[in-house]
């Protein structure tokens, strides 16, 4: 079967279209789990919701450091959201939770690999916007608790179309593509892995 995007054939879309498309069943997995497992409904749920973010951007933590990807992506470094993470979880009065190793270590990082990781790290942005006027009902804003759901000074979507006109200007070989998508699935497979083990 050939995935479409409006229409159009997934191999003459964009490289950021593409990786849509790829994970859109996955994305609406998760979508519908975390808002399934109430995670606005209070503070505790929504603390389970922060141990989730907080694992996954822990697992990206170390792209955001590499020099290569500061490189293809001349803003990443102040892309990176662990640290408002961290710091929503400590506002709340909730511990960091423990985890297994993060997936990406500064020694161990497959570039095409990392380009689907971050892209999924980075479209999260764009749901945030959706999420962080649920976190104001619960009293949360950009300065206690839903730091990490604050958009970026410019929007996010002219911060989500700077980052997506880099990754879709970088020349890949169609094995390396295949890689990113892979990535892309990782990442998605790993955050609705986080959340499963998190809503029982
Ligand atoms: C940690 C969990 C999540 C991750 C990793 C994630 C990831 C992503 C990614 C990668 C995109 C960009 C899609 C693209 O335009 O290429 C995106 C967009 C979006 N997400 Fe999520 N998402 C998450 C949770 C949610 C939740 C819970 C909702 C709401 C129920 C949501 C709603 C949206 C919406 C509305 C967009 C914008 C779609 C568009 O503009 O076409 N996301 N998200």
């Amino acid at each position: 079967m050939t995935v479409t995007t409006s229409e159009r054939p997934i191999e003459e879309l964009s490289r950021a279209k593409r990786l849509k498309a790829l994970t859109s069943a996955t994305h609406e997995g998760v979508d519908r789990s975390i808002m399934s497992a109430a995670s606005f409904a209070d503070l505790e749920k929504y603390g389970r919701f922060l141990a989730v973010q907080y694992l996954f951007h822990r697992d990206v933590a170390a792209l955001y450091e590499d020099a290569r990807l500061q490189a293809l992506f001349p803003d990443l470094s102040v892309r990176r959201r662990l640290a408002l993470v961290a710091a929503d979880l400590a506002d709340l009065g909730f511990d960091a939770p423990e985890g297994s190793d993060p997936v990406f270590t500064a020694d161990a990082i497959d570039l095409p690999m990392a380009l689907g990781w971050l892209y999924v790290a980075e479209g999260s942005n764009m749901g945030a916007a959706l999420l962080r006027k649920e976190a104001a009902k619960l009293g949360l804003s950009d300065t206690h608790g839903a730091r990490h759901l604050a958009p970026a000074a410019e929007g996010p979507a002219p911060h989500w179309r700077t980052f997506t006109a880099s990754l879709d200007a970088l020349e890949l070989t169609p094995q390396e593509e295949e890689r990113a998508g892979q990535g892309a699935l990782a990442a998605f497979a790993r955050v609705q892995s986080l959340v499963d083990a998190r809503s029982a």
